[in-house]
C-alpha cells in the first residue's frame, strides 16, 4: 500500500465542501427544524455531545438491515452503524422476534435471569476467561474494570494511552485529543482534561503514555514503580480513525504488565465480537487480565460487560488473597489498613445490570447472529472495501490511505501513516468534511467525524460495498477534475 503525500487543489476541496454542505441543508430541512426545536430543550440539541456536528445532525426515524432513513425520508446505506454498535445490523429479524417476546413479558426484574448465565458462559468461552459481570455501557465497563484492578492490586494510578477513548468517567476522560500546546513531551505526555468539571485530584491518578512506543512506556513505568494498578488499552485505537498496534506491541504490554504486577485491561468495547469471534484477544493472540465489552454484544440494546481472570474478578467477592493484601506481591509497602474505609471487597452495582432485555439481546446476538461462521464474510467485504478505496486514492492522487482491521475501517486523510495520536493531528479535516457530505448526499452514511470509522454488519451486502466504491470514485474524480 502506498501513501502518496500528494497535494490536492485546496480551492477545489473548499468549493466541493461548500456545495455539498449546501445540498445537505437542502435535502434535510426537517432535520434542521427538529434541531432548532431540540436546542430549546437540550444543550447542543442532542442527548450525547458525540451526536452533535455542524451544521446540524440528521434526525433519524427508521432503520433495518444496512439501511437507515432520516426525518426527510432520505434513505442511506449505513456505514456508521451507531459508532460500531451494529455488527448484527439494524433490527436483525432474529433479535426483533426475541425482543418482542421479552418486551411482552417484563423488561426489568432486578432479580437474576437464566439468560444472564448463558450470556456470561458464551463470553467466557469467546474470551477464554473465568468470570464476567454485566453493566449498561462501555463507560461503566471500563469504570468498573479499573476499580477491580485498583482493589486487586491496592494501587491507585492507571496508565492510559494518548488519543484513546474509554468512555466518559473522570479517570479516562483525559488526553483524548489534547491540543498540541498542552500535550507535553512524547516520552512523558501530560495528562490533559478533555472536559471541564474533572477535579485535579482525578487527573493526578491517570498517567499518559504514547501508543505503540513500548520503550517510552517502560520509562514511564519505571518513573511510577509500584504505583500503577492497571494499563488500559484499546488494542486497535479506533477513536483516532484506525490505528492498529505495531507488531509485538500488545505482547510487550503483556510482558511489562506481568513484570510490574499490573493488571492489563483490554478495552474491547469496539473490537470485542467484531474483529473476530473472540475479539482482539483472538485476533492478536494476547490475553489481558481483564477486558471490557459493550456496543456490538447487545445487537443495538444498551449493555456493557467486563470480565477476566478468576483471581482478579474474584476481588468483587473478597480481597483476601489478592496482591492488595500482600505487601510482597505488591511491592509498594501499603498495609491492608490503608484501603479506604477498610473495605474487604470491590463494589460492583447497578439497577439495570443483567436486566432481562439486554441479557436476551446479548444472547441472541452472540449465539444466533455473530456466530463463528459470520466472520470470514465480514472480513472479505471489509478487505474489498479497503482495497478498492485504496485504488481510487492511488489513481486520484488524494493524500491518504485506506485501512481496516476486520470489519472496521476508514480512509485516513493524512500524508503519512498514523501510528499514534501525534501523527493523527495532521489529518486533513477539510478534505474529510467534503467527502462526508458528498457521500451522505448520495446515500452513503459514514460516522460524522474523522476520528471514527465504518463498521460492516452481517446485513451489509456486496451491492452496498459496490455503491460505496462507486460514490467514492465519483468524489475523487470531481476533486481531481
Ligand atoms: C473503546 C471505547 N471504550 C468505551 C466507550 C464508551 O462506551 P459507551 O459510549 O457505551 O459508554 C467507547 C465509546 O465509543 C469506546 O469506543
Amino acid at each position: 500500500m502506498t501513501v502518496t503525500g500528494r497535494q490536492v487543489n485546496r480551492a477545489r476541496v473548499a468549493e466541493i465542501g461548500a456545495r455539498e454542505e449546501a445540498s445537505y441543508r437542502d435535502r434535510t430541512r426537517k432535520s434542521a427544524s427538529l434541531f432548532a426545536r431540540a436546542r430549546e430543550s437540550m444543550p447542543l440539541g442532542v442527548a450525547s455531545s458525540f451526536q452533535a456536528y455542524d451544521p446540524y445532525p440528521l434526525f433519524m426515524t427508521d432503520a433495518r438491515g444496512s439501511r437507515i432513513t432520516d426525518a426527510d425520508g432520505n434513505e442511506y446505506i449505513d456505514f456508521d452503524m451507531a459508532f460500531g454498535v451494529l455488527a448484527a445490523g439494524h433490527s436483525h429479524p432474529l433479535l426483533a422476534e426475541a425482543l418482542q417476546h421479552r418486551v411482552a413479558n417484563g423488561t426489568c426484574y432486578t432479580f437474576p435471569v437464566e439468560d444472564g448465565i448463558a450470556l456470561a458462559e458464551e463470553i467466557r468461552a469467546r474470551f477464554g476467561v473465568g468470570l464476567v459481570r454485566f453493566s449498561n455501557s462501555g463507560t461503566e465497563a471500563t469504570m468498573d474494570a479499573i476499580r477491580v484492578a485498583r482493589g486487586y492490586t491496592g494501587r491507585e494510578k492507571i496508565i492510559k494511552f494518548e488519543g484513546g477513548y474509554h468512555g466518559h468517567h473522570d479517570d479516562v476522560l483525559v488526553s483524548i485529543q489534547p491540543p498540541r500546546e498542552a500535550m507535553g513531551p512524547v516520552e512523558s505526555p501530560a495528562t490533559v482534561a478533555a472536559s471541564a468539571g474533572i477535579p485535579r485530584s482525578r487527573i493526578a491518578e491517570t498517567v499518559i503514555a504514547p501508543f505503540n512506543e513500548p520503550e517510552m512506556l517502560e520509562g514511564i513505568l519505571q518513573a511510577h514503580a509500584g504505583e500503577i494498578a492497571a494499563i488500559l488499552v484499546e488494542p486497535v485505537q479506533f477513536n483516532i480513525g484506525v490505528v492498529p498496534p505495531k507488531d509485538g506491541f500488545l505482547q510487550r504490554l503483556r510482558a511489562l504488565a506481568d513484570e510490574h504486577g499490573i493488571v492489563l485491561i483490554f478495552d474491547e468495547v469496539k473490537t470485542g465480537v467484531v474483529l473476530a469471534w473472540g475479539g482482539a484477544y483472538e485476533h492478536y493472540g494476547v490475553q489481558p487480565d481483564l477486558f471490557c465489552l459493550a456496543k456490538s454484544i447487545g445487537g443495538g440494546i444498551p449493555i456493557g460487560a467486563f470480565g477476566g481472570k478468576r483471581e482478579v474478578m474474584a476481588a468483587i467477592e473478597t480481597l483476601e488473597g489478592t496482591p492488595a493484601f500482600s505487601a510482597d506481591a505488591r511491592g509498594s509497602g501499603i498495609e491492608r489498613s490503608t484501603i479506604p474505609g477498610g473495605a474487604t471487597r470491590v463494589a460492583h452495582l447497578g439497577t439495570f445490570n443483567g436486566n432481562p432485555l439486554s441479557m436476551t439481546a446479548g444472547l441472541v446476538t452472540l449465539k444466533q447472529i455473530l456466530t463463528k461462521d459470520a466472520y470470514p464474510r465480514l472480513h472479505a467485504m471489509a478487505d474489498r472495501l479497503t482495497a478498492e478505496s485504496q485504488a481510487i486514492l492511488d489513481e486520484s492522487g488524494m493524500p491518504g490511505y485506506a485501512i481496516n482491521v476486520g470489519p472496521k475501517g476508514c480512509v485516513m486523510f493524512t500524508p503519512g501513516r498514523v501510528t499514534n495520536y501525534r501523527d493523527f493531528i495532521g489529518l486533513d479535516a477539510e478534505l474529510w468534511g467534503a467527502s462526508f457530505f458528498y457521500l451522505a448526499n448520495r446515500g452513503i452514511l459514514l460516522p460524522p467525524g474523522p476520528d471514527d470509522q465504518w463498521t460492516l454488519s452481517v446485513q451489509h451486502s456486496d451491492a452496498d460495498i459496490d455503491r460505496y466504491i462507486e460514490v467514492f470514485g465519483e468524489f475523487a474524480a470531481e476533486l481531481t477534475a
